[in-house]
């Protein structure tokens, strides 16, 4: 990997705030910006000077292979601000670490981690306003590459562009989950690229996704691509299943995104004395969990969903409702992972960094 290494990043601030137009109280996932962005070009085999400017349309020739072959990946993050208005990032190297896994998957460029992570940084100090702090908020990270190089041969380009945009949000979900097992399409396949934050693995779980929303279901779990008989993850989530007072998660694979919440959980479970169990599940081992009682509840984990119910699931034709449980595996995680994001508790794994 030939690369220039420098700290230095070029600064243009934005002339006006958006920020007076924003309802902090109200923010939806994802669809709200702040007003500046990182920007790092790879060109002659090196990357570029960094620079810090103003949000806004990137322009890019028709010839660019993001358009014709789809060399895009992405890395999803959050920032959290606590109390004494002290900003945290969790866990933002095993971020830096997956997109440059995902980059190389896609032939594309690593990056130098003093880019992304003084990048990352440095455009937080200068957006530190936009963080929400409101129960289920925070400012979701956004960082992007994809090819600007140009030409109609199917190879890879010699041009990438780096971005990290920020996103004031509320949570992805609202409400409990409904999902489908799939029986038909899959996600991902063995050697493929389902491991990889690769765009091309969502846009492929659209029309899949939309057949199962047509059904009444919000979320589709996939399964393995040659029998469809284990369940792997879901759409933007990692997924756990408790069955009686073990929670169980099915093992990464070169198929399913290594989630940094799901190691997180698993890690934090662990220590709080629940059995875990990562292990293959079939989705007839659900099915008879859920006929004979031992099916307690089942939630996905991400960083933009956190840690979200799933309320049943739809297989073969059948539907299957979980429990409404008081206390729930769920809510107890949910609040450990995100009272150590937020700076409400210790930090006994040295998960948060202070920016
Ligand atoms: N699986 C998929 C396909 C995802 O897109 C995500 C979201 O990033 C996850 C799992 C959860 O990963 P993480 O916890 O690192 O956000
Ligand atoms: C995330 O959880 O950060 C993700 O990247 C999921 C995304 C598809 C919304």
């Amino acid at each position: 990997m030939a690369t220039i290494y420098t700290e230095d990043i070029l600064i243009e601030k934005a002339k006006t705030s958006k920020i007076n137009d924003v309802d902090f109280n109200n923010l939806s996932f994802g669809s709200t910006y702040t007003d500046h962005m990182f920007v790092c070009d790879y060109e002659n085999g090196k990357w570029q000077t960094p620079k810090i400017m103003p949000y806004q349309p990137i322009s890019l020739d028709p010839s660019s292979k993001i358009f014709h072959y789809g060399q895009s990946i992405f890395e999803g993050m959050k920032a959290y601000k606590d109390a004494a208005d002290d900003v945290f990032l969790f866990r933002p190297l095993d971020n830096f670490n997956r997109m440059n896994i995902s980059a190389k998957r896609l032939a594309m460029p690593e990056m130098p981690e003093a880019y992304f992570i003084n990048g990352l940084k440095t455009l937080l100090k200068i957006e530190k306003d936009w963080i929400p702090t409101a129960e289920g908020s925070a400012l979701y990270i956004r960082p992007f590459m994809f090819a600007t190089g140009k030409g109609f041969h199917a190879s890879p380009a010699d041009a990438y562009k780096l971005v990290i945009a920020f996103a004031p949000s509320g949570p992805y979900f609202s409400g409990k989950v409904n999902v489908l097992i799939e029986e038909k399409y899959s996600r991902s396949a063995n050697g493929g690229v389902g491991f990889a934050k690769a765009g091309g693995n969502y846009a492929g779980q659209f029309y899949p996704t939309q057949l199962a929303k047509d059904k009444g279901y919000q979320q589709v779990i996939w399964t393995d691509d040659n029998t469809h008989e284990y369940i792997e993850e879901a759409g933007a989530m990692n997924i756990f299943v408790r069955i009686n007072d073990t929670l169980l998660t099915v093992p990464t694979s070169d198929r399913i995104l290594d989630g940094i919440t799901r190691k997180s959980i698993l890690t934090i479970a662990e220590a709080e004395g629940i059995k875990t169990e990562v292990r293959k599940i079939k989705a007839t081992e659900l099915v008879e969990a859920a006929e004979n009682g031992s099916l307690k509840e089942m939630f996905g984990a991400g960083t933009a969903a956190v840690v979200s119910p799933i309320s049943g699931f739809g297989y073969k034709g059948k539907d299957f409702e979980l429990p409404a449980l008081e206390n729930t595996f769920g809510q107890f995680l949910k609040k450990k992972i995100t009272d150590i994001q937020t700076n409400k508790s210790e930090d006994p794994f040295g998960w948060r960094v202070k920016v």
